[in-house]
Formats: structure tokens, C-alpha cells, sequence
């Protein structure tokens, strides 16, 4: 199990210490939440925080970028630093080419779906795919509410994927519906308010797993 913590729920003017909050507390990888204010409502961060982050841990970013035309920023990115870029398929015009472009620079290419996305619409992809990420949340915020039937698509994407594929769940996860998700067949979780909100963040990824 990928524990993925999202820094969107840590306090921006004290990113260091909250990184190496959830590094010390065991966390796999670091969550970055990359957001444009068109394909979300929200802003949040980009490239230069990236670079940033990564001169201070060593932790795989996972870069979740929720903006439109995706395509423009995958190499700026990489230069970054990101271990991991995840594009949402809503998005993009050219699924297969920006998949291709993002494994071009030796990085895990993922996709995500946001909740009113069918499951179905990946299959020609997963092929092709490191990670698919399920959003539980509509796009945009934490601390959000937890949508069972978007994490019914898990095992409809399970049954078509290669057994590599990481299937990550994005939105509104807690003990309660970590479990579910990985009764689903998911092996990564982002939690971002769960995690940062907890007295005892070491606790709180261990109850992920
Ligand atoms: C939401 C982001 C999530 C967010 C999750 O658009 O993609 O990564 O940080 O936050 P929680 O875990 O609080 O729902
Ligand atoms: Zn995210």
C-alpha cells in the first residue's frame, strides 16, 4: 500500500516541517496538488514550489496536476523534480500522446477521473498507464466528503488492468474508507486532511495500510 500524503492539507508557510512531519511518520510518497483556477475552482501551487520541495526530501512527488492542457507544463515539471505525473483525463484532447510524452522523461505516466467519469472510458488506456487515480471528491479542495460509488469504478478498472497498474484513490480518505477502498483492490491513497488534521500523524498513516 502507497501511502501518498497531500501537502494541500499542510500549513504552506511551514512546508518544510510538515514534509518531514509525514516523512518521519513512514509516508511512501508526497502528494502535490497542482491546481489552475479553469479546470478546478481552485490555485494552489506550481513548478517553483516543486523544485523547492524537492532540495529538502527524498520522498517520490506524486504530482496531481488538476489544470487544463496538461501537456504544457509535463517537461517543466519533470525538471522539477516529480517522480510521478498524474493528468486528468478530462483535460486532454490526446490521452495516448501526453501518456507518451510524460514516459519519455523516465517518470510513472498516471490518468485520473473525476466522479461523473465512467470507469469504461480508461480501459484503452491502462495498458499504457503506471497509476489511474479514482477521485472520491469532485476536484478542487480537501477536507471533502468521501463518494462511495465513485470508488465502486476500483474493481471495474481492476478486472482490465495489468497487474502493475497502481490504482490510487483521491478525496475524502480516513480509516473507514481506506478500507473500503482497498477492499476494492486500490494500493495507493492520498489523504490529505485525515493525515495533517491528526494529533498523531504516524497513527493515522498506519491506519491506513
Ligand atoms: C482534491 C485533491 C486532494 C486533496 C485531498 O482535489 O486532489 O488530493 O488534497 O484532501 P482530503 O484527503 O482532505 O480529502
Ligand atoms: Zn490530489
Amino acid at each position: 500500500m502507497i501511502i501518498s500524503p497531500s501537502i494541500l492539507s499542510a500549513d504552506f508557510a511551514n512546508l518544510e516541517r510538515d514534509i518531514k512531519l509525514v516523512q518521519n511518520a513512514g509516508a511512501d510518497w508526497l502528494h502535490v496538488d497542482v491546481m489552475d483556477g479553469h479546470f478546478v475552482p481552485n490555485i494552489t501551487i506550481g513548478v517553483p514550489v516543486v523544485a523547492s520541495i524537492k532540495k529538502i526530501t527524498d520522498l517520490p512527488l506524486d504530482v496531481h496536476l488538476m489544470i487544463e492542457n496538461p501537456e504544457k507544463y509535463i517537461e517543466a515539471f519533470v525538471k522539477a523534480g516529480a517522480d510521478i505525473i498524474t493528468f486528468h483525463f478530462e483535460a486532454v484532447s490526446d490521452v495516448a500522446a501526453i501518456i507518451k510524452q510524460i514516459k519519455s522523461f523516465g517518470i510513472k505516466a498516471g490518468m485520473s477521473i473525476k466522479p461523473n467519469t465512467p470507469a469504461e472510458v480508461v480501459f484503452p488506456y491502462l495498458k499504457d498507464l503506471d497509476l489511474l487515480l479514482v477521485m472520491t471528491v469532485e476536484p478542487g479542495f480537501g477536507g471533502q466528503k468521501f463518494m462511495n460509488d465513485c470508488a465502486e469504478k476500483i474493481p471495474v478498472i481492476k478486472e482490465k488492468a495489468h497487474e502493475n497498474l497502481i490504482i490510487q484513490v483521491d478525496g475524502g480518505i480516513n480509516a473507514d474508507t481506506a478500507r473500503i477502498c482497498t477492499s476494492y483492490g486500490a494500493n495507493s491513497l492520498v489523504a490529505g486532511n485525515y493525515i495533517y488534521k491528526s494529533a498523531d500523524i504516524k497513527a493515522a498513516i498506519n491506519s491506513l495500510r
